[in-house]
């Protein structure tokens, strides 16, 4: 790939300048500089180093519930420690300078919200909170003990992280309410995804078929690329406040 200048090209500022109705959907990428690791990337995504139908299916819970409850634990332990980085901050800002903003995320770790976005829509869920594998009601507490998983005070069956796995359905409310935005936006921001993961791959699609302009943040080309009004190959934190400076000028 040939290097690109950082500078988004004029024609996309007057773009997003003159837009009403803007959603953004992101991905593990824009909290890598945040230290959580991404899933897919060669060396350094988590599947290149765990398996996720050992790690992360409704029947690997079955069959492993204490491996995949201590591999959540890990991964909480991890994102307790991250903290936003400036693509999460410059995100906020955006969210003030549109008439009608919307933040969808496949992000768990919680960081947009840490960084102060208002309503973002958690399609996969939020790794900090628990809940019944059976009822599925959110479980804050639970008597100490040394089960792995505990069990819920409840109903008794296993408690699990309030996760989407693979093979699971998303929440249907957020679903559609991040496909209302998609479909109805004039610019689309996907952002630090490698957009190969349904359903949430789909929603550039339902902003193309609105003829909204699709800017992409990545660092790697991924099969939105070709369909990009523009792509910019560089990491989030450092192209995101850049262009929220200049959509202030
Ligand atoms: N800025 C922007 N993008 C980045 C950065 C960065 N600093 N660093 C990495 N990326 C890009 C990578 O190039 C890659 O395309 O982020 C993308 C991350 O892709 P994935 O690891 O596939 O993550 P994501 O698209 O969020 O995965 C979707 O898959 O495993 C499931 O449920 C999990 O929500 C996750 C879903």
């Amino acid at each position: 790939m040939a290097t690109q200048s950082r500078e988004f090209p004029p024609e996309i500022i007057k773009i997003l300048k003159s837009s009403q109705r803007v959603a953004v959907l992101t991905g593990a990428g824009i909290s890598a500089e945040s230290g959580v690791p991404t899933f897919r990337e060669a060396q350094t995504g988590l599947w290149s180093s765990f398996d996720p139908a050992e790690l992360a299916t409704p029947q690997a819970f079955h069959q492993n519930p204490k491996l995949v409850w201590e591999w959540y634990t890990w991964r909480r332990e991890l994102i307790s420690r991250a903290q936003p980085n400036p693509g999460h901050y410059a995100l906020v800002e955006m969210e003030t300078i549109f008439p009608e903003f919307t933040l969808i995320t496949q992000n768990v770790d919680g960081l947009h919200r840490l960084a102060g976005s208002q309503a973002t829509i958690e399609l996969h869920g939020d790794i900090s909170r628990t809940r019944c594998s059976f009822e599925n009601q959110i479980i804050s507490d639970w008597p100490e003990t040394d089960e792995i998983p505990p069990h819920c005070p409840h109903c008794g069956e296993l408690l699990r992280p309030d996760v989407v796995w693979f093979g699971e359905s998303l929440p249907a409310e957020p679903l559609e309410a991040a496909f209302q935005a998609a479909s109805s936006c004039q610019v689309f921001l996907s952002i630090g995804t490698s957009t190969l993961v349904e359903p949430a791959a789909s929603l550039p699609f339902a902003a193309l078929r609105n003829e909204a302009a699709i800017i992409e943040i990545n660092p790697q080309e991924t099969p939105l690329t070709p369909l990009a009004s523009y792509s910019s190959h560089h990491p989030a934190g450092e192209v995101l406040p850049e262009l929220v400076s200049k959509m202030k000028r």
